[in-house]
């Protein structure tokens, strides 16, 4: 088994990935922390804590920070929808997270299993950010962090330069690159490029049949809609779930070491990962960096997952 700890902006991707890693058998989610992004907190704890049960799962859900470190919360339920899970009913209240802050479950967590604990960050780093301002030393203790953020190679999806997750929260996002930890960005070119679902595509998932396949494509309903019209994409994509399977199979996508710096700034410099392709700062590399991926693997994990 390994251990997964899983940092989520809940919204209709980050929800796939959450089932994904949830029915992994040699997976232990050991618990999932909420930050603002997509949705407003409250309505992304939901969204988890309506995930978890519908995997089966008892895994604890912790709210963390309902907005930026700095900044005002700039949420996206223009592209997932209000409820983030694309608006179609779910009954998406009333159920309790587990007691303490999003902070606090990370911090323990990353101790308890110091040297065997994966994190996985699909949102925001705000939460990610608080805890290691508070403890430096857990990023020594964190065996992996993948992060779903930033851009690999080519353009931005809230600005021509900037990934949403990193956008919203770029202080938190600079905090993480620089804090020492081992870690992966995968940013939303390898989305685009190898996780986009057309109707067929989508269908196809689908009539697997199982409540599971149903959600997983039902709700990204508005992500559809927004994907075609706004992103100039074939259909919806999903960059936290190809962000997980990597995270769970890492032979799934291919990889170089970058430093990777964020900016703070305003307007077109804000939240941008500058990429060191050249090396010309002469800092040494800091990020592994997603540079391809499997789609076929990928979709045969996806559908694994909800079978
Ligand atoms: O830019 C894509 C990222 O922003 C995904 O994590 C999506 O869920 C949103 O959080
Ligand atoms: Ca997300």
């Amino acid at each position: 088994m390994r251990n997964f700890i899983i940092d989520t902006d809940t919204a209709s991707d980050d929800a796939v990935a959450l089932v994904m890693a949830l029915r992994q058998p040699d997976i232990d989610v050991k618990a999932i922390t909420v930050v603002a992004g997509n949705v407003p907190l409250d309505m992304g704890l939901q969204n988890a804590l309506y995930t978890v049960e519908l995997c089966g799962a008892d895994t604890p859900v912790y709210a963390g920070c309902a907005k930026p470190l700095l900044r005002e919360l700039e949420t996206a339920q223009d592209v997932h929808g209000r409820d983030g899970l694309g608006d179609i009913g779910l009954h998406l209240r009333g159920r309790a997270p587990a007691d303490g802050h999003a902070a606090d479950a990370l911090r323990d967590v990353i101790r308890a299993h110091a040297g065997d604990i994966t994190l996985v960050t699909l949102g925001p780093l705000t939460n990610v950010a608080l805890a290691l301002l508070r403890e430096p030393e857990l990023a020594r203790r964190v065996s992996h962090c993948w992060i779903m953020g930033g851009i690999g190679s080519g353009h931005g999806n809230v600005t021509p330069t900037a990934e949403f997750n990193i956008w919203v929260d770029p202080e938190a996002a600079k905090i993480v690159y620089e804090s020492g930890m081992k870690m992966t960005m995968v940013g939303w070119d390898i989305s685009w490029k190898h996780a986009t679902f057309d109707a067929e595509q989508a269908a196809e998932i689908r009539q697997i049949g199982t409540p599971l396949a149903e959600f997983v494509i039902d709700i990204q309903a508005t992500l559809t809609e927004f994907s075609m019209t706004e992103n100039a994409l074939p259909g919806f994509d999903l960059p936290d779930p190809i962000t997980m399977a990597a995270a769970i199979d890492p032979s799934i996508a291919e990889y170089k070491d970058y430093r990777v710096d964020v900016t703070t700034g305003e307007g077109l410099a804000r939240g941008i990962t500058v990429v060191d392709v050249l090396g010309v700062s002469k800092r040494a590399p800091q990020m592994r960096v997603a540079t391809s991926a499997d789609r076929s693997a990928f979709v045969e994990m996806l559908k694994a997952s909800v079978a």
